[in-house]
């Protein structure tokens, strides 16, 4: 069986490792933890439950849960004999610099080392490999939650092979999901740099007067066909990260008109779903419910 390395097995990295079990792959999970490993498997374990109770899974859970191994700290030995090693930890970029640093010590030359940022070059961070493998380093954008999200942006950096993007493709392929490659390493790829503008617009509107995120978000869903209202979306993926994401797009030269009370939530703590209120209140942090 086909072995890959995933490493951060937080929000994304333990959907990932899940994605990766179920098309049959043998994954290495990594992170700086055993509790946090532990979580994330008790997460996948559950996740694997509802996949199996809708009847979309022929095997047993335990023998997809078998299939990854964790690993506490140890990029290195994730990543001896892999062909892929997908990157999902925070949104640092010293500390992914470090990760792939460490991959390309110990990974087989032919192996490609992708990045799951949301914001960050992919060229910046194909400089901490060794030049022969900056062809190699390309990134891999799941949305969240990975299970569930059928794109994968396929990013190419300034190094990155058109033969590299085109094996990441099939391995989207594989996984069932629907391949959008992006030609050019800018700011926020595709979809968070449409998001970015649609998250302003609508806050706009509120931060105005002019409406609520209540009414916004059902015209979102009923008038204009989303899935998810744009507040409520916001407050799913972490106000934190939207923060984050439109600020390191700010600095790499998106033009954008940040939104105060996106900003006054992120000072308050409000960060949505997990922390339990963001513009919506939630029963419990973590405990997602519609409002
Ligand atoms: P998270 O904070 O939930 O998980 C990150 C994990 O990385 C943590 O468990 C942490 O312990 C681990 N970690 C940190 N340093 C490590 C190291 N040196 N070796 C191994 N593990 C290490 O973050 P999340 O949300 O999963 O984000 C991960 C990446 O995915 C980021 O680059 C983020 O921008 C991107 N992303 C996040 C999305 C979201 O909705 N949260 C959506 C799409 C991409």
């Amino acid at each position: 069986m086909p072995r890959v390395a995933v490493i951060g097995a937080g929000t994304m990295g333990h959907g990932i490792a899940e994605l990766f079990a179920l098309a049959g792959y043998e994954v290495n999970l990594v992170d700086i933890s055993q509790d946090i490993l532990n979580k994330a498997l008790r997460n996948i374990e559950d996740s694997l439950k509802k996949v199996k109770e809708r009847g979309r899974l022929k095997e047993d859970v335990a023998t997809v849960l078998s299939r990854i191994r964790p690993v506490v700290g140890d990029v290195c030995s994730a990543v001896v004999g892999v062909e892929l090693m997908v990157e999902a930890v925070v949104e640092d970029i010293e500390v992914k610099k470090r990760v792939f640093a460490e991959a390309d010590r110990c990974a087989p030359p032919e192996a490609i080392l992708a990045t799951n940022t949301s914001s960050l070059p992919i060229t910046e961070i194909a400089e901490a490999v060794k030049p022969e493998r900056r062809t190699k380093v390309v990134g891999m954008h799941f949305f969240n939650p990975p299970v569930l999200m059928p794109l994968v942006e396929v990013i190419k950096g300034q190094y990155t092979s058109d033969e590299t993007v085109k094996r990441v493709v099939d391995y989207v392929k594989k996984l069932g999901k629907e391949p959008v490659v992006v030609n050019r390493d800018v700011p926020g790829f595709i979809v968070n740099r449409i998001l970015a503008r649609v998250n302003e617009a609508a806050c706009w509107l509120v931060a105005r007067g002019l409406s609520t995120p209540e009414v916004i978000d059902a015209v979102a869903i009923y008038k204009v066909g989303l899935p998810m209202g744009v507040f409520l979306l916001m407050d799913f993926v972490g106000l934190d990260v939207v923060c984050f994401v439109a600020e390191a797009m700010k600095k790499r030269g998106f033009k954008s008109h940040p939104c105060p009370l996106i900003l006054e939530k992120c000072q308050q703590k409000k960060y949505g779903v997990k922390s339990g209120e963001g513009f919506y209140k939630y029963p419990a942090p973590g405990k997602f419910q519609w409002p």
